[in-house]
């Protein structure tokens, strides 16, 4: 009989068989698929796992040290964190093209794994939070032929490792009933999607550190604010956009020029298509005034309320 205690007992045993007294690689964003993978694994043959966790400089405020806390701290495991910003930042200088700036950034994460794994000594395996639809999809024409998309699990091919996959029967309802049994926050279970090339495509055209700054920020009380409407669990993905515009305002009796916020709020189903979320005016209206206050540089306030398609998602 399929259960979860049931499929947990499994599949630790059969990492064990697998794995023996060598070692297994993982890399770890903090999304739900790699979060799952590396504790289970993690249970089931402890500091045989080494993970390592990439910040390129375009992760949300407070994420690198929510995953050191939750999975360092918490769950005692061995995570290695690349702090490899100046990296990425600098590669992706002077670009402002989208899909060259999805192109540096997920190639930049296969050099950085690639540098960083081969440090390491005597690893065999490499564990990946692979899903079953993922692999459904990786067949048919999806949303990469629109966007190139880059996550932790693509890394390069003629990598020297064997693959263990123990998610690949699963699908995303399940690995989140998974992480819980597993014992993970709730916060990594639930988390909304978050793209690989993370801030770097909601900032839109050129990257720099005041922008970055900008849309960390705004991104923070967006997420704030709805998840104290109680908002959270409905709304499939919420965050901010930087377009790269300047309009006119007032403050206090001087004149403005400053940017625009764009708010991006969706419900869906996998991604594929979506609506634009109804939040409450009054919500919106809460975010709007801290966002001007709050956040430099900041004198205009949008709402996105396209559906997918014709837009996606992302604006980048
Ligand atoms: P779009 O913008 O294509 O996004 O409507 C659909 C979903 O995919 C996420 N997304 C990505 N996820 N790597 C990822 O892992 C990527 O490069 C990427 N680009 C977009 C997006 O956030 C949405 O959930």
């Amino acid at each position: 009989d399929w259960s979860m205690e049931n499929f947990i007992e499994v599949e630790m045993e059969k990492i064990r068989q697998e794995v023996g007294d060598r070692k297994v690689l993982c890399a770890l964003s903090g999304g739900v698929d790699s979060s799952v993978v590396a504790v289970l694994i993690h249970k089931a043959i402890g500091d045989q796992l080494t993970c390592m966790f990439v910040d390129h400089g375009l992760l949300r405020k407070g994420e690198a040290d929510s995953v050191m806390k939750t999975f360092s701290d918490g769950f005692n495991m061995n995570v290695i964190k690349i702090d490899a910003q100046d990296r990425f930042l600098s590669k992706l200088k002077g670009v402002s093209d989208p899909e060259k700036k999805r192109k540096i950034i997920g190639n930049e994460f296969i050099y950085v794994f690639d540098d960083e794994a081969t440090k390491l000594e005597g690893i065999d395996f490499l564990a990946q939070g692979t899903l079953y639809t993922d692999i459904i999809e990786s067949g048919t024409a999806t949303a990469q032929t629109i966007k190139s998309h880059h996550n932790v699990g693509g890394l390069p091919e003629d990598m020297q490792f064997t693959l263990i996959e123990p998610l690949n029967t699963l699908f995303k309802d399940e690995v989140r009933a998974l992480g819980s049994e597993l014992g993970i926050p709730d916060d990594i279970v639930w988390r909304q999607p978050f793209p690989g090339p993370g801030l770097g495509i909601r900032v839109l055209g050129e990257i720099t550190d005041e922008k970055l700054e900008i849309v960390r920020e705004s991104d923070w009380i967006l997420r704030e604010e709805i998840k104290k409407a109680g908002l959270d669990r409905d709304i499939w993905q919420y965050f901010t956009v930087l377009p790269d515009i300047r309009s006119v305002g007032v403050m206090g009796d001087a004149r403005t020029y400053d940017y625009s916020i764009g708010i991006r709020a969706v419900t869906s189903i996998d991604g594929m298509t979506s609506d634009w979320a109804r939040i409450p005016w009054d919500v919106l209206e809460k975010i709007s005034v801290r966002l001007v206050n709050e956040v430099n540089s900041i004198n205009r306030v949008l709402y996105d309320v396209t559906s997918k398609p014709p837009s996606t998602i992302e604006w980048e």
